[in-house]
Parts: C-alpha cells; sequence; structure tokens
C-alpha cells in the first residue's frame, strides 16, 4: 500500500502505510465521524503483517534469530499469514500452530505461502469457528513442544515487544499523519492487545486527550472484570479470555466497551454493502463499538479504528450469507 516511485526490494516492504477512510455512509445522521484503517490491504490481507516484521527484524537486529533457525509460532491465522510471508521472503523455515476452529480458508492460505501448519484439535466441548481460551491453551502446549523439539526461535506475539512496537512505530503515528492529528477516540477488539497498546501509546504522546477504549466480546469480557459468560463467542482473532495481556499498559486504557456476535456481524454486513469494505468480524465490532461511542459519551467526536483482516478469511463462516 505503501506510496512509491521505485520498485519495492521484496513484499515485505509492501507492509504498512495502508490508507485511512472516512465510513461516511455508515455515520449518516450521526454526529461525528468514523476514520478506519484499511489494514486488510496489507499483503497478508491483515494488520498483523505489521507485526510479524517488526518481530523478525527485532529478534534478527538483536542476535536472537539465527541464519536458519526454524521460527515457531502460535496463530489464529492472520499473524501466522504475516510470518510465512516474512519468513518466506527472508528464507526461514515457518511453523505455524492453529486451533482446528479458525476457518481454513487460513491454513490454506499459510502452506500455500509455504508454512508447515500444525493443526491442534479443540476441546470436546468447543464449536468450530469459536475459538475458546481452553483451545488456545491446547495450542500454545503444541507450539512449545514444537519449539523445544526443533530449537525453533518462537515469535511469541504475546510477550515479544516487537507486537507493540509495530502499532507504536507505524500504524499509529500513519492514523495521526493521515488525520491531521484531529481524533478524539480509538478503540479496538483485543487479542493479544499489541495494537490497542501500540497505537494508544502513540495516541497518548501525541495528546493524552485522546481517548483509548478496549472492545471484548459480550460474556466475555474478563478485562474489564466481568464474569466469563460465553467464552466461545464468534468474533475470530481475539477475546480469548485471558486476564494478563503483556502488552497492555494500564494507563492507556480510558474504559471497555462490549460488543455481542450479531452486532459485530451485522456491522461488517454493513461495512461490505455500504462501504465497500470487505472485512471480517473483529473489524465489525470496532466499528459496532465506534458508533456506539459516537451515540453516547463521544458525541461529535472522530473515533479511529482498525479493519482488521479481509473478509475473504471468512468465506467458509455464516459471516457471509
Ligand atoms: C482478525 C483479528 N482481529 C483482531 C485481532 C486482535 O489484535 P491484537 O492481537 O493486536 O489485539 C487479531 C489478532 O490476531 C486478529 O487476527
Amino acid at each position: 500500500m505503501t506510496q512509491q516511485n521505485t520498485p519495492f526490494p521484496s513484499t515485505i516492504e509492501t507492509i504498512g502505510n495502508t490508507p485511512l477512510v472516512e465510513l461516511a455512509r455508515l455515520t449518516r445522521g450521526i454526529n461525528g465521524r468514523i476514520l478506519a484503517k484499511m489494514e486488510y490491504l496489507n499483503p497478508g490481507f491483515s494488520k498483523k503483517d505489521r507485526i510479524a516484521r517488526q518481530i523478525i527484524e527485532d529478534a534478527e537486529a538483536e542476535g536472537l534469530l539465527q541464519p536458519g533457525q526454524t521460527i515457531v509460532e502460535l496463530t489464529s491465522g492472520n499473524t501466522g499469514t504475516g510470518l510465512a510471508i516474512v519468513c518466506g521472503v527472508k528464507g526461514y523455515h515457518f511453523v505455524a500452530v492453529m486451533s482446528r476452529g479458525n476457518s481454513m480458508e487460513r491454513a490454506r492460505m499459510m502452506s500455500a505461502l509455504g508454512a508447515e501448519v500444525v493443526l491442534v484439535n479443540q476441546l470436546p466441548e468447543s464449536q468450530p469457528g469459536q475459538v475458546s481460551g481452553g483451545d488456545l491453551a491446547l495450542v500454545e502446549q503444541e507450539a512449545q513442544r514444537i519449539v523445544y523439539e526443533r530449537k525453533a526461535f518462537r515469535a511469541d506475539q504475546f510477550r515479544l515487544a516487537g507486537n507493540f512496537r509495530a502499532h507504536y512505530l507505524n500504524t499509529g503515528p500513519e492514523i495521526l499523519r493521515q488525520s491531521g492529528g484531529a481524533i478524539d477516540a480509538f478503540c479496538d477488539f483485543a487479542g493479544t492487545g499489541g495494537s490497542f497498546a501500540g497505537c494508544a501509546a502513540a495516541f497518548k504522546e501525541f495528546n493524552p486527550a485522546i481517548k483509548c477504549f478496549i472492545i471484548e466480546p459480550a460474556g466475555a469480557a474478563v478485562l474489564s472484570g466481568e464474569p466469563l459468560t460465553y467464552p466461545n463467542h464468534r468474533i475470530q482473532g481475539g477475546g480469548y479470555s485471558m486476564t494478563d495481556l503483556p502488552q497492555l499498559r494500564p494507563e492507556h486504557i480510558d474504559g471497555y466497551l462490549q460488543v455481542t456476535d450479531d452486532a459485530a456481524i451485522q456491522i461488517a454486513r454493513r461495512l461490505a454493502k455500504e462501504e465497500g469494505v470487505f472485512a471480517g468480524y473483529s473489524s465489525g465490532a470496532n466499528v459496532a463499538a465506534a458508533l456506539h461511542l459516537l451515540e453516547t459519551s463521544c458525541r461529535g467526536g472522530s473515533i479511529a479504528v482498525l479493519l482488521c483482516d479481509s473478509g475473504l478469511k471468512y468465506l467458509s463462516t455464516d459471516l457471509w450469507t
């Protein structure tokens, strides 16, 4: 997406610098603006390409990753796709460990990009398309086993600073530049919390008055201290019911919002029909929460959101009927 006058040396350099678009059709009749960052236009069709690049390049710079070393990561598909692209171009073998509960388009895309994909069965009570914290714990166990067995580098998106840094150094500053700094709030559906944390840090540094809200699935809003009643929600890519997310900095969190499956799905469908934005469940959740803010505490404001990944990743689900 980056503007260019000469060819890029590789696909890796095309990551980031995605367009920022005003969702003026969805906000018709509502006082305020939603500015949406089209992260689904990255080469792997999600915002996670950014962290894949940052984590690998940080590890190379710090000498933590040796030439030829295998790279392993747990993924709901998007980080894995980003890592498959970055590792493919740089010549590392990449093993993606993913729950069978995530949509299969993702596994196919990662293997097409050269990754070795290891699928982990869900817990007996879990449903395909609804990956719970318990399912994710099984994926984590398998990822740890493979790292140990192959003496691999773990591109740990939950813990490594590259996740935060990708958004702090790039996504956040890009939004500030593209909006002329004119944003009042930011809300983001948290998985690892890296996108929220990095963007919020950049925004607060620029203007501490920018309000930053974490979005959680209704019934799995454990970060805000609510009881877990609905672990198997359908908003893929986050809401894992984990109370400890090391990427998050409490001082940057102004509040928490909740979005239902139904609201995320309805808004994802409206984004496609009314804005020409073909994005996934979590993008629907981000815009649904932004609309809620414009109707409540942020009336008349400008709210920044990320459109996290492409709707193409959900063709096998009931998002598109
Ligand atoms: C589609 C999608 N949305 C949202 C998220 C959450 O982003 P983060 O991990 O930065 O909190 C992810 C993370 O994998 C994702 O894949």
